[in-house]
């Protein structure tokens, strides 16, 4: 019997030490799960904008990490029909510490800040061939070089569009005067039954408190009304 005993608390505790291993691959697991992007790289909930030749525009990308980061690479490179150009690159040493960053074309100008994990940079004055892809890229050895990036569209208009704009606003304005017009023709042919129907009423009134008066009278009107019918017919 004691042998028994004894190999049942021996099962017992294998089966404990089975329950701690699985809880703590569980736990790795999510921690896993928690920072499966452990870095992330966004240029916001717009990926696109629209700017006029000429002006200058903010190209938007943040990083963040639930694993803090040591000396992060970042770039921002254009997609010049294939091959990508590289507009500025740099490291972040620390989170907090200052980025050192390098630019590759005469009008980017770096404008990020390790302090809002911010590595925006500014196109000056875009011209037309200006418009295409720019991808946002960002590794954290931290986490075993793992490469991500996000892209963001740039779209470059000239003064035509805004032609389009005040076409859209005649054509909006038209739109809302025809159904302005409309209404009040409404309102109009409402106001005229109205009246007409107050006119008819007095009328109909005049005919009542007659006929109340005199009764003979009404018979006339009507016998008049028959004669005026029978030579139509
Ligand atoms: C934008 O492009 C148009 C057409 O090429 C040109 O006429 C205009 O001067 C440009 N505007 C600026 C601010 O460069
Ligand atoms: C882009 O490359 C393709 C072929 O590689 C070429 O046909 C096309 O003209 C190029 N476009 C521009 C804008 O350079
Ligand atoms: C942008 O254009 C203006 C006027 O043409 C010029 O003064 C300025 O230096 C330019 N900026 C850059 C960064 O090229
Ligand atoms: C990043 O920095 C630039 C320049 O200071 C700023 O205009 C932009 O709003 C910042 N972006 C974010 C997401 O904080
Ligand atoms: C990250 O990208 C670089 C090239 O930009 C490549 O050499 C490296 O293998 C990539 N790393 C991973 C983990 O994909």
């Amino acid at each position: 019997m004691e042998p028994l005993k004894s190999g049942g608390s021996v099962r017992h505790s294998r089966a404990r030490s089975g329950d701690a291993v699985h809880a703590s691959v569980l736990v790795v697991l999510l921690i896993g799960v928690w920072c499966a992007q452990a870095l992330e790289v966004s240029v916001g909930k717009v990926h696109f904008v629209e700017v006029m030749n000429g002006s200058t525009v903010l190209l938007p990308c943040t990083y963040s990490s639930c694993i803090g980061i040591k000396n992060l690479y970042f770039s921002w490179r254009y997609n010049d029909n294939g091959t990508m150009r590289m507009m500025c690159n740099g490291t972040i040493p620390a989170e907090g510490v200052d980025p050192r960053s390098n630019v590759y074309n005469p009008r980017v100008e770096f404008v990020g800040s390790s302090k809002t994990s911010n590595i925006s940079i500014l196109l000056w004055n875009v011209t037309f061939e200006d418009e295409g892809e720019y991808t946002c890229f960002a590794r954290n050895p931290k986490e075993k070089n793992r490469n991500h990036s996000a892209v963001f569209t740039l779209f470059v208009v000239d003064e035509i569009k805004e032609v389009d704009n005040t076409l859209t606003v005649i054509i909006l304005s038209v739109v809302g005067g025809i159904i302005g017009l409309i209404i009040v023709a409404m309102i109009l042919k409402a106001l005229i039954r109205f009246i007409i129907g107050k006119v008819q009423n007095k009328n109909k009134e005049c005919l009542v408190s007659s006929s109340g008066i005199d009764n003979t009278e009404n018979g006339l009107t009507g016998s008049k009304a028959d004669n005026k019918a029978s030579p139509k017919a």
